[in-house]
Order: C-alpha cells, then sequence, then structure tokens
C-alpha cells in the first residue's frame, strides 16, 4: 500500500492488466514512441509499457512510478529480455531528477500533485533535458469532469494553455488536446506537448 489514494487507484487498474496481459500502448504513448532515443526518462510509468518499447529500441531507461504492481511487472518483463530498464518505485510528488536525459517522457502524471508541485515538477523535467533532446508531457487540464483517480485535497487540473505556455521557448514538434468520454458520461481532458529543448545559444538570441 502506498498511501496516496490516487496511486492505489491505478493499482488495482495494473493488477487486472497483469491478469488480463493488457500490455497495449495508449494513444499518448504512440505518439511519444518515435521521438524517443538515447538516455530516457519515464516519470509516472505506469505498467512501463513505453519504458519497455523505448528499451526494445535501444534506449537505456529511467522509469519510475509509485505503483507496487507497475514496478513489479516492469522489471519482471526487463528482466526476462534483459532490458536497460531501471525501475525504482518511487512518491513522485517531491522527487528531483538526478541527471539530464536525451527524452523525458511524463504522461498522465503532474495532475496528481498539488499545482506549486506540479509547475516545480514540470520545470524540473524541463531542466533536466539536455540541449536538443526531447520532452513529451501530457496532463488532464481544465474542464475534464472524471475526477474519481483524484485526491480531492491534493490534484491540479492545468489551465487550457498553461502546458504548451511552459514550453514557449521550445520548438514544438506537437501540441494538442484530447478528450475522452470516462464513466458516467464524464470526460477527460487531456493536453499534450512533444517540445525539442533550444540549445542555450539560440535561445539567447530568440
Ligand atoms: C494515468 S497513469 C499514467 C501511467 C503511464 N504514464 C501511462 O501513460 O499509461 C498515472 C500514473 O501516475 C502514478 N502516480 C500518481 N501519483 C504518483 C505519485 N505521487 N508518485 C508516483 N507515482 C504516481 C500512478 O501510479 C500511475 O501509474
Amino acid at each position: 500500500m502506498s498511501g496516496n489514494p490516487s496511486v492505489e487507484f491505478f493499482d488495482k487498474q495494473f493488477e487486472r492488466q497483469v491478469r488480463e496481459h493488457d500490455l497495449a500502448l495508449n494513444p499518448f504513448e504512440l505518439a511519444a514512441l518515435p521521438h524517443l532515443n538515447g538516455r530516457v526518462l519515464d516519470l509516472g510509468c505506469g505498467m512501463g509499457n513505453l519504458a519497455v518499447a523505448a528499451a526494445r529500441r535501444g534506449c537505456s531507461v529511467l522509469a519510475l512510478d509509485g505503483s507496487a504492481t507497475a514496478i513489479e511487472h516492469l522489471r519482471s518483463v526487463a528482466a526476462a529480455e534483459r532490458l536497460d530498464v531501471e525501475a525504482p518505485q518511487v512518491d513522485l510528488s517531491h522527487y528531483e531528477i538526478g541527471e539530464t536525459f536525451d527524452t523525458s517522457v511524463s504522461i498522465g502524471l503532474l495532475m496528481f500533485f498539488d499545482c506549486p508541485s506540479a509547475r516545480w515538477s514540470l520545470g524540473d523535467i524541463q531542466a533536466h533535458v539536455r540541449e536538443g533532446g526531447t520532452a513529451i508531457v501530457n496532463v488532464l487540464i481544465e474542464g475534464t469532469t472524471y475526477l474519481d483517480m483524484f485526491d480531492a485535497d491534493r490534484h491540479c487540473l492545468f489551465e487550457r494553455a498553461a502546458l504548451a505556455d511552459h514550453f514557449a521557448q521550445w520548438e514544438v514538434l506537437r501540441s494538442e488536446f484530447s478528450d475522452f468520454e470516462a464513466p458516467g458520461g464524464r470526460i477527460k481532458s487531456f493536453a499534450t506537448v512533444i517540445a525539442r529543448k533550444p540549445h542555450a545559444a539560440a535561445a539567447a538570441v530568440t
């Protein structure tokens, strides 16, 4: 038990997915796949399907999540295939990234933090992408009415334009909104940005 209601919500979902061998990449992970290279960070990796796909393509992956079920599953797949994946189980709400990555992915994580922590973590992700490297970030935004997976006191629906605004100085390769139907006629509304970090000299003149 993590003691975190959001992680426990997903842990139950992951138990079912492991049981049913439901290992398909979700649409956001599919969009991320062509952009992965080199040393890859997957912050909030869930089942690790993207981490496994990256490692199978030759990337060296650090994948982190708070779900014991997800991390155990990812470690067993990585061990069976001898993939270059390190997968610690970590509470990411106050996690500080310790190295620089060619590609940093955070799909569906930051909205589980309070807003100051979510903004701080987004800045930390950006700071730890190498110049010319790529960040892939996806969050739930205002307009989302499906809230079952949230801790009532601690979550953050980003303002619609906020994620793209954070990447204003980057070369944006993809920026989009997508809505998905959720149980009870409710909606999950996402923003996704895939962006390349400028070289310092280029950023200084723009
Ligand atoms: C919507 S899922 C996304 C998982 C994966 N990135 C994907 O695209 O399928 C959110 C993930 O965030 C993790 N998570 C939420 N809050 C967390 C926290 N405080 N620390 C670590 N992981 C957390 C959950 O365990 C879950 O795996």
